[in-house]
């Protein structure tokens, strides 16, 4: 079992973690799809730490909060699995798609069943499941709900301009909706189910509140928080076991060997790691490589989870 470092060392490490990330001259290019991403620094870089049982530490632009995009896919999916359980699995598959995260060619051979829960089918299958479930409310959607019920912080919230952006650039999300409509794999109306999964990609959420939301996963389910939204240790084992193997889109072989732990990435440039047992962590820098993976919150997790000897394996 790892155990954390003291704080004192522990805030040193971080501090310099993200001092050595300012002076990295490969930083990535910001998502250009929407401007609200577009728009944000380069230089923006944040990292925190949440140890079980310990309060968040954290350094750099860690109290930001930044468009959490597919990384809110982890929260949807305990909904989804709180709702219908194994029989999920009916409907979306558990492999890696070794496929960019919005690619149309794997669901046409594979009859609309989309590889995993975490590439955009599976996630939109995942939204249909919430929305079926929840009947949701514009102002109160289910996956805003449980990551400030996670990280007991009613301030998380849905940025409803980048929202609208993704409604007016969605039509590669609502062309996988209507083909998965067509294989009998959607059950909702398209436009509301690619609605509520454009919210969830909205919501903004710091290094420090995503730490403390995905806490639960390093605790293996025991934690009250989650119990309450059904996540018992053998599923917490399963979610992360996912974000080992398809957390990081295409890339996620490269992030396993690089840093060995379940990642889950976003491209608001975030990406959450967890270290069973032992803490989550969360960092932020918004270039994104051509995979879609922030270049340097990669390797800012790399680093830490180098320097404190932390892996799965
Ligand atoms: O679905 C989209 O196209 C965007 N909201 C991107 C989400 C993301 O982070 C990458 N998707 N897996």
């Amino acid at each position: 079992m790892f155990q954390p470092p003291d704080p004192v060392r522990f805030q040193e490490i971080l501090d310099d973690i993200v001092d050595r990330m300012r002076f990295e001259t490969e930083r990535g290019a910001a998502a250009s799809y929407i401007p609200e991403l577009a728009d944000v620094s380069l230089n923006r870089c944040g990292i925190a730490v949440a140890p079980l049982g310990g309060p968040v530490l954290s350094s750099g632009d860690s109290a930001v909060p930044f468009s959490i995009q597919s990384i809110s896919k982890i929260f949807s999916l305990v909904l989804a699995l709180g709702h219908v359980g194994a029989a999920l699995w009916q409907r979306v598959g558990r492999e890696p798609s070794g496929d960019p995260f919005n690619s149309i060619v794997q669901l046409e051979f594979e009859r609309g069943k989309p590889r995993n829960p975490f590439i955009n089918p599976g996630a939109i299958v995942v939204s249909d499941i919430i929305t079926l479930k929840s009947r949701e409310a514009a102002e109160n959607h289910p996956v805003l709900q449980l990551c400030q019920d996670l990280a007991d912080d009613h301030t998380i919230y849905v940025n409803e301009n980048v929202f609208q952006s993704e409604v007016a650039t969605g039509d590669r999300n609502r062309a996988l909706a209507y083909f998965m409509l067509a294989e009998g794999n959607i059950e909702c109306d398209v436009r509301q189910v690619t609605e509520s999964y454009f919210r969830q990609c909205s919501i903004e959420m710091s290094c420090q509140q995503l730490a403390l939301a995905t806490r639960f996963l390093a605790a293996g389910g025991n934690d009250k928080g989650a119990s309450r939204f059904g996540v018992t240790p053998e599923r917490a084992r399963r979610i992360n076991s996912l974000m080992m193997t398809c957390g990081c889109y295409d890339a996620s072989g490269e992030v396993a060997f690089r840093v060995g732990l379940p990642c889950k990435s976003g491209v608001g440039g975030g990406i959450v790691a967890i270290v069973p047992g032992v803490a989550s962590l969360a960092a932020w820098s918004p270039g994104l490589d051509e995979k879609g993976n922030s270049v340097l919150a990669l390797k800012a997790i790399e680093e830490l989870t180098r320097r404190l000897g932390w892996s799965v394996f």
